[in-house]
């Protein structure tokens, strides 16, 4: 049935919990519960029932989940730490009445690993007393400078900061994000946490933020912040603020279909990622999607790594190594020149329509600072999934442009949205590096790019009404050298 959002994201005992907006009698969105599933790998998940019910506070909204380690809820059970969950309560009885304080938080807690919940008795914990229209999708985290909680609502264009002893009793401290990042719509679902720069002993705050719409390929999509955190304010980079002025949003996908995404709470330090997770459409048609017993999907999970480039912090986004998992059977691509195309219909002993891709090719320029720019690659290279009916969706490189595309516009049905074939995708290379780095995934219906190690990153949705059998990988307007190549089978992750 329907979904959308990700939710309550947390590790425990083992366990990566996914909780989700969930409305289980239809495929189209409707009254909110929070579905719920488990995976001890981020691979193989396992479905669990609903975790929240909608009651006569509203509808469950999205929201976060954590660990309590120091029970200062006061919810826990035997000397062991609750799980703790913050959602929007959403009244639809004040919203057909025109209201606007529509929208506080409430909480619940697990003394049994998150296998079931129970809401906190005087919900809401943080009712909406400034009447704000948009006031929603509280992201919980400890502060251990100032051993509080924090809690980050999105608040119709921007971000606030509360805090806690407790996770019951709440305190306003400060607003984010006015004059800051893309406004094409309503922000929603933020995410915060801190994380440490890549490959040094520096930490970073960083703020995600959803956007709807307003994305770089329009409608949904999320941006981020960097900078740090003092307990109470939240305060921009210098770099990242100049780079986030003038209505600018830096993305961490580019697609048009990776929304919502969130991160996981209370991974072991001995792990150390910061794990991300999306929903994998878009409002701009997420109801109308050619799909019947189920709407919707999460996306692969990402690992966000923070690297300290010449432009300032940027995000590489990367498919979890756990993925790897998956590769059933692997096709080693010859290396050497391309001139026109690789057609591997007949050389791949598996569909195409399920597949991870990674290949390198050498470009004939290097832009990185060190090196003076030589010669341009000013073609185009990708791969091309078709069927016997003609449909086709390409996905790649245009050196002209210095852009990776994603084209659905031929590659089925589209008939259900006005938008959702209108134009080819696309997303500025990043990198200057002289080798050009695709690794992807496809799905029957779905594509995921990390280019140039997750430089730029690209998600996307098709839906071609007999599946895509056919594979080339093409090279137009030029030549280019391949210099390594594998594609993998991918098992099932259901039995
Ligand atoms: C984002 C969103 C959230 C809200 C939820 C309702 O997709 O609009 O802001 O909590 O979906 O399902």
């Amino acid at each position: 049935m329907w979904m959308n959002d990700p939710n309550g994201l947390v590790f425990f005992e083992g366990e990566y919990h996914l909780f989700y907006q969930y409305y289980p009698e239809r495929n189209v969105w409707g009254p909110m519960h929070w579905g719920h599933a488990v995976s001890r790998d981020l691979v193989h998940w396992e479905q669990l029932p609903i975790a929240l019910y909608p009651d006569s506070l509203g509808y469950i909204f999205s929201g976060s989940a954590a660990v309590d380690w120091s029970n200062t809820s006061g919810f826990g059970e035997n000397g062991k730490p609750p799980l703790v969950a913050m959602f929007t309560l959403h009244n639809m009885t004040r919203e057909k009445a025109g209201r606007k304080d529509v929208e506080s938080q409430g909480i619940a807690y697990s003394n049994d690993r998150g296998r079931t919940w129970t809401k906190y008795s005087a919900n809401p914990v943080l009712p909406n007393t400034e009447n704000q229209r948009d006031f929603r999708d509280p992201k919980i985290v400890w502060h251990e400078a100032s051993k509080k909680w924090i809690v980050v609502l999105a608040v119709g264009d921007h971000a606030e900061f509360w805090s806690a002893p407790d996770l019951i009793h709440w305190t306003h401290l400060s607003d984010f994000g006015k004059e800051y990042g893309a406004h094409g719509g309503v922000w929603e679902c933020p995410d915060f946490f801190p994380i440490r720069v890549e490959g040094t002993s520096e930490t970073k705050w960083v703020l995600l933020q959803n956007l709807n719409p307003g994305g770089p390929n329009g409608g949904s999509c999320l941006q981020y912040f960097v900078g740090q955190f003092d307990g109470k304010t939240f305060s921009l980079d210098p770099d990242f603020a100049k780079s986030v002025s003038n209505g600018n949003g830096i993305w961490v996908d580019w697609g048009k279909d990776n929304y919502a995404g969130v991160t996981w709470s209370d991974l072991p330090k001995s792990d150390g990622r910061r794990l991300l997770l999306g929903w994998m459409s878009n409002w701009e048609y997420a109801q109308e999607v050619p799909t019947v017993a189920w709407r919707n999907a999460a996306t692969l999970p990402r690992e966000l790594v923070l690297t300290n480039t010449s432009e300032g912090y940027r995000f590489k986004c990367r498919p979890v190594k756990e993925l790897k998992s998956l590769r059933k059977k692997s096709f080693e691509l010859p290396k050497g020149e391309i001139t026109e195309k690789i057609d591997l219909s007949d050389k791949l002993k598996f569909s195409p329509a399920q597949s991870e891709w990674v290949l390198e090719f050498k470009l004939p320029e290097d832009l990185t600072p060190a090196v003076s720019s030589v010669d341009r690659f000013r073609g185009s290279v990708g791969i091309e999934l078709s069927n016997a009916k003609g449909e086709t969706y390409r996905i790649g490189y245009d050196g002209n442009k210095n852009q990776f595309f994603s084209d659905r516009t031929k590659s089925g049905d589209h008939s259900f949205s006005k938008t959702f074939a209108a134009g080819i995708h696309t997303a500025p290379r990043i990198s200057k590096a002289g080798v050009l780095r695709i690794h992807l995934y496809f799905d029957v219906a779905s594509a995921e790019l990390f280019a140039d190690d997750g430089s730029t990153v690209m998600t996307e949705l098709y839906f071609p009404t007999e599946i895509f059998n056919q594979a080339k990988i093409f090279v137009e307007g030029e030549k280019l050298t391949l210099s390594s190549g594998s594609i993998y089978a991918l098992s099932r992750i259901w039995k």
